[in-house]
């Protein structure tokens, strides 16, 4: 069943592996439930009643996972087992024999929330009782079969003082409930539906509640009710309307209605992830589910929006179909951010929500997949599931989904999904079975070759050049597919969504002579070999190609272009998310030249003064201009033109350059941005003048839009520095929203920093007994491109409201930290060594945060000869601490060994 790491061995750690080629059905199947607790935040004790069949006759013992878990009795139908026919161990229990087929399995345990800092199981976050048991968390709760393809009927009884545990809540339909002596009181919960150990949730708390009703297309009346911290029910209103909105989306477009008669969502502070989507009770990340405008941002308000339909759309694709082991995870997880991001993009603006899927994608997936930590989304083995949670599952996982959608269009994906649940609904099953489903229903689906972006690692590389014959307006696109960090290496089928322009910047479409292009009705070509090449006909003027339009496959893509063509498409591209695409690859393309330059020149002249002019490359007039006609162009929309004239990120960039410069990058990137804000002064002053009265208030689009737009100019015009300090300061004290708010006091952190000290205070002791929002505020505290801020995380750290066992608070201060990228990557390792001394200290109290952070340093294959020692260094430093947790040493030994 497992092994060891192969680069591990002759050391003395011992990591076990699982593998995907070892699974096999379980010889038994626990399947009916029935739980009582009787809650308290010391001492739980849970009393477990497990109906268990024998499925392979031959098998007499039976294992049971639980971990941390004080045994007090133990009975196999009816009669007490004495301690020579059971074993303990730190990973379960084993019963050495058992006689029956059919048996009663009853098991009375001590478990302490309290002490739960890992909070996986029962945990308590303040005072509220709640569990996180995916993927392994029930085996903290009561011994179990704990994998995802045993499904059971659960029956549970939660028994509470009444005071301090008003409400009793677990998965399922209420079904009776009473008082009892000394205070307590007890509730009773039944799920119809079979499922796997990790859906299971309680809750139990003193809680604010808000109540809403959903009327199912079938004519069901839903309860839906939303609890959290007294005080913050005007906060859930939004969530509330997200959730009502995602339920009618399902039925309308997927046609799957909800399928018991209460929904519930708690919301919690201490969290490890964002949300759960356990079976009726979906418990969530205070930060995705409450928003009012003077608290959350507009960003806040869609991760809300779509992480509340997330949560809802598993209760189909996740629960009622679920998967048959951890290697199958993409098959919930990708299928259903697919499905949120197409709500998303149904409720607001088609390609600005494409544009931030494919953010998300770059920055966090690519470059995932370029690091030691790179894996396919359906990966073949693991130490931690815990740290396999990652953006290639889900958002790699999303668009590998999104290509089957392009390939058998929207229709086909529906019949395909009716198939899926046809033959699978109350199963759990593979990411093999949810292909056949889809290939049933789309008969010209090329299934085998697609499997391949389920086992393959890496992003692949498409090069593409085109030749143009005018005499016989013929016009033939070469491409090449490569994946240089993949281990398998098959060609990939990629379906290419293209347009063809023409000199006058229209769009034209010619006819396709290559045979076995099935798609190219859709405008989509299927690249299906290492290198191909793909003729057209009727091509009556030389274009220019607009390529992988909206991203239709998650690959970099290499172009011979030159900077005319470049800007022809940015100018006339009518695929918004391409206009937006080839902005960034102009963008880009300048930053990294000049970089180059500049570290060319630090090496001639070493402490040359003028180097700090931040005008000393120039950008082509050319490019100023094509920016300039944008901001001035009335017919695109304000969140779109935000999005047009933003600057890539370093992560971005940091992707096309080996060794990473982070000084020289940053440089540029500096110095790019300072001179359009130049060029286009007038244009940022009077654009942000004009938006500034009407962008105040309400959450519609326009609003965001605008919000986006006038918060960008702000940003560009903070850069020409004195001159509008006053407009920048005036923002930040006139703002009547978070967003306006957030976006002043990061644009003060970074380019005001001698200035802001008022201005954090200010902030700091208005919100400090908000969490949510002091928590917003710790990431604009970490911005300081000074070495200051060594000395400044610390102090931030050691504020009375810090609390190092609530995620968000980490993520907010150490997250926010490493993302400062010249600062993390500091040539004198302080960055590395301060962070690996909290990764340290946080493996004591959380080991999956602490894994989670560790992964920060997986950038190392990337970076300079000097900083990989620095890194490696810090790396021995976090595997030396003592009992390390296998979460945390498979992340740092991954990353050592590369
Ligand atoms: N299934 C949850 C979701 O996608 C996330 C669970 C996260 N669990 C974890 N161990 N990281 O909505
Ligand atoms: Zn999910």
């Amino acid at each position: 069943m497992s092994h060891l790491l192969s680069h591990l061995k002759g050391q003395d750690v011992n990591i076990q592996q699982t593998l995907l080629k070892d699974y096999k059905p379980h010889d038994f199947k626990i399947t009916n439930v029935s739980l009582e607790f009787e809650l308290d935040p010391t001492i739980t004790l849970v009393t477990s009643e497990l109906k268990i069949e024998r499925i392979n006759k031959k098998s007499s013992s039976l294992f049971l996972q639980g971990e941390e878990l004080g045994l007090k009795s133990i009975f196999l139908n009816g009669r007490a087992l004495n301690p020579s026919e059971y074993e303990i161990s730190e990973k379960g229990l084993k019963i050495k024999s058992i006689e029956f087929d059919y048996f009663n399995l009853k098991t009375v345990c001590e478990i302490s929330p309290k002490a739960n800092l890992a909070l996986e199981g029962l945990y308590l976050s303040g005072d509220i009782l709640c569990t996180q048991n995916e993927p392994e968390g029930f085996r903290r709760i009561t011994y179990f079969i704990d994998r995802p393809d045993n499904m059971s009927v659960y029956e549970v009884k939660l028994i509470a003082n009444k005071k301090e545990y008003p409400y009793l809540l677990a998965n399922g339909n209420c079904i009776d409930k009473g008082d009892l002596p000394h205070g307590k009181h007890w509730t009773k919960w039944q799920d119809p539906f079979p499922k796997p150990s990790y859906l299971f949730a309680l809750v139990a708390g003193d809680l604010g509640l808000i109540e809403d009703h959903f009327v199912t297309r079938s004519g069901r009346k839903v309860l839906l009710q939303i609890f959290c911290e007294h005080g913050q029910e005007e906060r859930c209103k939004f969530a509330m309307l997200s959730l009502k909105r995602a339920m009618t989306w399902d039925e309308e477009r997927f046609n799957l209605e909800y399928d018991l008669d209460q929904y519930m969502i708690v919301s919690v502070g201490s969290f490890n992830a964002g949300a759960m989507e356990n079976k009726g009770l979906n418990i969530f990340n205070s930060a995705l589910v409450l928003a009012e405008q003077k608290t959350a941002t507009d960003g806040d308000y869609l991760a809300i929006e779509s992480v509340i339909a997330h949560e809802y759309f598993h209760n189909w694709t996740g629960n009622r179909v679920t998967c048959r082991d951890w290697f199958q995870l993409t098959l919930k997880e990708g299928l259903t951010v697919f499905r949120d991001q197409e709500f998303s993009a149904d409720m607001n603006s088609k390609y600005v929500q494409r544009i931030q899927e494919v953010r998300q994608l770059k920055e966090a997936q690519y470059p995932e997949d370029a690091s030691p930590m790179s894996h396919p989304i359906r990966p073949e083995s693991y130490v931690q599931i815990n740290n396999f949670y990652t953006s290639t599952v889900y958002d790699k996982g999303a668009e590998v989904i999104r290509m089957i959608h392009t390939f058998v269009g929207e229709q086909g994906f529906q019949k395909g999904m009716k198939k899926y649940f046809e033959l699978y609904d109350g199963q759990a099953v593979t990411t093999e079975d949810f292909l056949n489903a889809m290939k049933l229903a789309n008969s010209h689906f090329d299934l085998n070759q697609f499997k391949n972006w389920y086992a393959q690692n890496g992003t692949p590389t498409v090069s593409v050049s085109g030749k143009y014959n005018k005499s016989e307006h013929m016009y033939e696109l070469s491409y090449q597919q490569q994946n240089l960090n993949s281990v398998h290496k098959l060609p990939l089928l990629i379906p290419f969504k293209i347009g063809f322009i023409d000199e006058s910047g229209k769009e034209f479409k010619p006819k396709i002579t290559t045979e076995g292009q099935a798609y190219w009705d859709e405008n989509v070509v299927a690249l299906k070999d290492w290198e191909g090449v793909i003729k057209f006909s009727n091509v009556v003027s030389n274009p220019v190609l607009s390529i992988n339009r909206s991203l239709s496959a998650p690959v970099h893509l290499k172009t011979e272009t030159n900077l005319d063509q470049d800007l022809h498409l940015l100018k006339y591209d009518s695929n918004h998310f391409n206009r937006y695409e080839i902005g960034q690859k102009i963008i880009s393309d300048w930053i990294l030249d000049s970089a180059t330059k500049y570290s060319i020149k630090n090496l001639d002249v070493k402490s040359n003064s003028k180097s700090d002019d931040k005008s000393e490359i120039k950008v082509d007039s050319k490019i100023t201009n094509a920016f300039l006609e944008i901001i001035k162009d009335e017919s695109i929309d304000n969140h779109m033109k935000s999005l047009l004239l933003s600057v890539p990120t370093d992560a971005v960039i940091h992707q096309r350059q080996k060794p990473i410069d982070f000084v020289n990058t940053k440089k540029a990137r500096d110095s790019y941005s300072y001179q359009i804000a130049i060029a286009l002064e007038s244009h940022f002053l009077n654009t942000y003048e004009s938006l500034k009265d009407s962008t105040r208030g309400g959450f519609e689009s326009e609003k965001v839009g605008s919000r986006a737009l006038k918060n960008l100019c702000l940003s560009y015009l903070a850069r020409l520095g004195e001159k509008y300090k006053k407009l920048v300061f005036e923002h930040y004290k006139t703002s009547d929203n978070m967003t306006d708010q957030f976006a002043s006091i990061q644009v003060i952190n970074m380019f005001f920093e001698k200035d802001s000290s008022d201005v954090n205070q200010e902030f700091y002791n208005h919100w400090r007994k908000d969490d949510l929002v002091l928590q917003k505020w710790l990431t604009t505290q970490t911005l300081s491109s000074n070495e200051n801020l060594f000395d400044q995380v610390y102090k931030l750290k050691a504020l009375p409201e810090f609390n190092q066992s609530v995620p968000n608070f980490v993520r907010s201060l150490w997250g926010s930290f490493a993302r400062n990228l010249s600062m993390f990557h500091h040539e004198s390792g302080k960055g590395y060594d301060i962070l690996a001394n909290e990764i340290i200290e946080l493996d004591g109290i959380n080991r999956s945060m602490a894994a989670a952070l560790a992964k920060t340093y997986r950038i190392k294959t990337s970076v300079s000869d000097k900083n990989k020692a620095l890194m490696d260094k810090a790396l021995r430093k976090i595997k030396q601490k003592e009992d390390i947790s296998n979460n945390l040493l498979e992340v740092v030994e991954q990353i050592l060994n590369s």
